[in-house]
This record gives C-alpha cells, structure tokens and sequence, in this order.
C-alpha cells in the first residue's frame, strides 16, 4: 500500500515543507472533540465542528470523514477525523484496525506526511498512549505491506506508491508509534517469506534467508543438512523430505545478549516449515492442497520473531530457534503409511498417514531441544490441524500448555500483541489415543475425535516431563481469506508479535 512507513524525523515541523499534509484526529460516537481537536478546530475555522454535524461522522471505530480548512487557516491541508468507537469499551489494541483505515484513505489522497493527535481523546479515557501509539503503529506497518516480486509484463506499469511519514506531537504516541512500525517490519519479513512460492522457496531458499537474517542481525546461524541429519538422528525430517528433491534441513539460530548473565537458559523457538504440503502418498484430495505453500509458516513467524528479538527487543536471555524444514511431496522414494520409523529419543512411530507429517518434523526439533539446549522452556509454532481451525477459526490459535508461568507470560504477551490464543488440553486419555498395536505410537489415529488434541498429544511424547513446553496451532490464524483489520488477503505473520512481547519481558 505505501512504498515505506517511517516515524518521527522533522515531519511534525510547522512552517517548512515538512508540515505535516494531513492532521488525524479521534473522536468516540459521543463525539466530543479533546482539548487539542478543539483548538485545532479553531485553526481550521470551524470546518471540525461542521465535519461532526455531518450524518456519516457516526464516530464508529475506524469510520473516517474529512474536513478541508479554509485557505487561510495555519491548519494541515486535510484533517482526518477518525471514529473510535463506544468510548465505555475502547481497546487500545482497536487502533490497529483505526490506523489501517485511516491507512487506505492516506494510500488514496496520495498524502505522505501525517500527524496522528489522538493523545488528548485517548488521555479522556485513560488509555496507556505509548501501547496505543504502538498499536497505531503496528495497524499503519502491517497494512503497507506489498508483495508484487512475481508481477511480470502481464501486469502492466504498478502504480507509485508513497513514503509514508507518521508523527505525533505527543513523544510517548511517537515512540509507541516507533515501536508498532518495527513490530510490522519483523511481521512483514515473514509475511514474505509465507507468500514466496514453493518452487522458489525450497527448504535450501528458507536456509539462506536464515543465514542473511543471522548475519545482518549478529547471530549464529547453523544448518544441519544431508548426513548432518543421519549423525543426528533426525528421522522425521529424513521420513518426511525423503520424496522431494529439494532436500530437507534443520535451521538453528542464535541469539545471544550482548550483556548476558552466567547460566542464563534460553528460551527455544520451533517452528514447523513445510515448504510445501501435498499430504505425501495420503495425497491431499478435492482442492484441500492449494495454500499448501503456508505449511511454512511456524518457521516464518519464528524467523520474523527472531528478527525483531535480535534487532531491537534484545532481551538479556539468550534465544534459540530451530525450523524443522521440509517439503512432503511424492515419489517411489517417499515415507508411507504403515512404516515404522525411530525417533532420537527412543519413541518408536507407525506411520498411518503421510499428511501428518508437521508432527514428525517437528518432534525432531523437540528432542534436540530438550537433549542439547539445556532449555528454560520451549514454544513452538505449527500449522499442524485443520481440526484447530474447525474448533476456533480464525479468530484464537490453539495453545496447549500446562505450565502455570509460561502460561501467563504468553498471556501477557497475547494481551499486548493481540494475538490471541485459546487454551486446549493435554491429558493421559488423549495420549492413550495415540497407542500404536506395532510401535509406540501412531502419527494419526483414523478416528478424528478431538483432532487438534491428538497432535498436542503426538508431540508430548517428545518433550521431557519436566521442561516447560506451549505448543500453538497456528492452522486457523496464520492467513486471512480477504481484506481484515490492517491484512490485506494472505499471511498474517501471526505470532511474531506474540513471540516478540513475550522476550520483550525477559
Ligand atoms: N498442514 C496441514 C494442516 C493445515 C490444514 C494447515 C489447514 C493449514 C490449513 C497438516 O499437515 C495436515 O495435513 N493435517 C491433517 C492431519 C491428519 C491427516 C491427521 C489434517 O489436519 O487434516
Ligand atoms: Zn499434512
Ligand atoms: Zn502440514
């Protein structure tokens, strides 16, 4: 939508060419303007109040109408006045969607420098303005993201887009706002990532991104590829990529603080990264393979967190992310239902479906976690069920975790971010669900009930009892199906946030 999004600089500046084109401003259904709408509105000469008397000007959240200052007034050319919605149940998280509306209007009008007051209406209702400018922020990156790497001829001349420069007369709401378009900026990357077509981004594409990511931000980056994966006993990733031709690999980054305390444990990030999901010989049927290229997105969101955590959250814990990457295609060579395969933990899987296969890949990762990491806790991110997106569509992701501090950190983190989660599960009768007459266990039981549950289950098996452990099904909120909130159709990067406040607090 714009070309960049930028913060600050001498945008705000009365009397240069840097004023701002274009005031923004809030007003709650009550629509009583703050003390600065006001005297802005004398500035502008009346034309505020006459904008509010208009029968559009509803104040409902994300509403906007415009008024025009007269020639003479020291005014912005354009003012903005934005609903917020009921005033008794405003959200500060509600101004990620304000900023994108307010976003499409600015991408129309062509203007490139606004100035976002809303302190004084936020002040009337105690709203925190450092977290609404990060929100504001947040809703302005996220809705300027583009992707036209793969326009061609075909598509005729692409339209200018403009450098957006947003600032605010309030320091708080502009560092909030600060924040919000950094937070964007690691959510858009794997944003990126998600939409780069399979042919292109291949298991050895994901490990080169890792490695340009690792080296612009100062972390270590190691991939395990080939007999790296045999001397390492990573049978799932061996199993599930043995079809493709594009080879399988694990991808471990490191993040490492700069001023960091002995013995400090990390924290471990998985991400499930299937280039691609034609559900191996248990082929995907009836058009369920199309989007298949999204089964990569565990793995983006946890290169897109571990961008921001190197780059700016820098937290005085150390963090290691490992992608479990793979493409589950089908050949003579490919895993099948009713093989038998040993994992480096001793657990031993029949495989009854070659479409579970995100279970597989990512219970090597948990096992190198819990055997070399020495981890304080792990979190991994998978789009691993349609069931999940059956029970909670697009609006929680699954999460399963029993451990009560973990827990409220992520909580914490779900609050801020916005990106929300609801919790599932984990029980012995699940895990009994899971019993193989061959092996230990099964990768998928044919009977569907409690279908999410079943693959928090299957991975509990390669975690140890006694490390702290969320896993988050990503399956119903990792894309969108048309425009919502600040996302335009097309992947949400959804978790980077999530995984960036939650090392924001250690
Ligand atoms: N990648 C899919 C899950 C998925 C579904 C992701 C919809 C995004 C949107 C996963 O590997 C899969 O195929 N799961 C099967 C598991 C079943 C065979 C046990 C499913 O959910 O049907
Ligand atoms: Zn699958
Ligand atoms: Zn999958």
């Amino acid at each position: 939508m714009f070309e960049s999004v930028s913060v600050g600089g001498k945008g705000a500046r009365k009397g240069t060419k840097n004023t701002p084109q274009v005031v923004v401003i809030g007003v709650f259904q009550d629509k009583k303007l703050g003390s600065a709408g006001e005297s802005l509105d004398r500035d502008a000469g009346g034309v505020i109040g006459a904008a509010l008397k208009r029968p559009e000007c509803t104040g409902d959240s994300g509403r906007v109408v415009e008024a025009f200052p007269t020639e003479k007034s020291k005014a912005a050319g354009r003012i903005l006045v934005v609903g917020l919605g009921k005033r008794e149940s405003f959200k500060v998280g509600s101004l990620r969607n304000v900023a994108a509306a307010v976003a499409r209007r600015l991408a129309v009008t062509k203007d490139e420098r606004v100035s976002v007051e809303l302190s004084d209406v936020l002040g009337s209702v105690k709203a925190n303005v450092e977290l609404a400018g990060r929100a504001f922020g947040e809703g302005l990156g996220l809705i300027a993201w583009n992707y036209d790497r793969f326009k061609g001829k075909g598509s005729g001349e692409q339209a200018k887009r403009t450098n957006l420069v947003a600032t605010s007369s309030d320091s708080l709401f502009e560092r909030g706002m600060g924040l919000g378009v950094q937070l964007a900026e690691s959510t858009n990357i794997a944003r990126d990532v998600s939409q780069t077509p399979p042919n292109v981004a291949t298991p050895s594409y994901i490990a080169d991104q890792a490695k340009k990511l690792a080296k612009s931000t100062g972390m270590s980056c190691r991939v395990f590829e080939g007999k790296a994966l045999e001397t390492e006993r990573f049978t799932g990733l061996i199993n599930v990529g043995k079809a493709s031709e594009n080879k399988p690999c694990l991808i471990r980054l490191e993040y490492t603080p700069s001023k960091g305390r002995k013995g400090v444990k990390p924290m471990v990030l998985v991400g499930k990264t299937m280039t691609y999901d034609t559900g191996g010989l248990s082929l995907k049927i009836n058009n369920g393979m199309v989007g298949m290229k999204r089964d990569k997105d565990g793995g983006c969101a946890v290169l897109g967190a571990m961008h921001a955590i190197a780059s700016y959250i820098k937290p005085s814990r150390p963090v290691v992310a490992l992608l479990a990457v793979a493409e589950n295609s089908i050949s003579d060579e490919a895993y099948r239902p009713d093989d038998v395969i040993e994992f480096r933990n001793g657990v031993t899987v029949e495989v009854t479906n070659t479409d579970a296969e995100g279970r597989l890949v990512l219970a090597d990762a948990l096992c190198w976690a819990c055997e070399k990491e020495n981890p304080e806790a792990i979190i991994d991110l998978a789009t691993l069920t349609g069931g999940v997106v059956t029970a909670l569509g697009s609006t929680f992701a699954g999460l399963w975790c029993d451990n009560d501090d973990l827990r409220a950190k992520l909580e914490q983190a779900m609050n801020t971010s916005g990106e929300r989660w609801w919790r599932l599960p984990h029980d012995g009768e699940y895990r009994d669900m899971m019993k193989s007459p061959i092996a230990d266990i099964v990768n998928s039981n044919p009977n569907r009930k409690a279908h999410p549950i079943q693959g928090a289950a299957f991975l509990s098996y390669f975690v140890k009892d006694s490390i702290p452990w969320a896993h988050i099904d990503i399956a119903g909120v990792h894309a969108v199906e048309g425009d919502t909130g600040p996302f335009c159709k097309g992947p949400t990067g959804w978790g980077v946030r999530l995984l960036a406040d939650l090392m924001a607090g250690e």
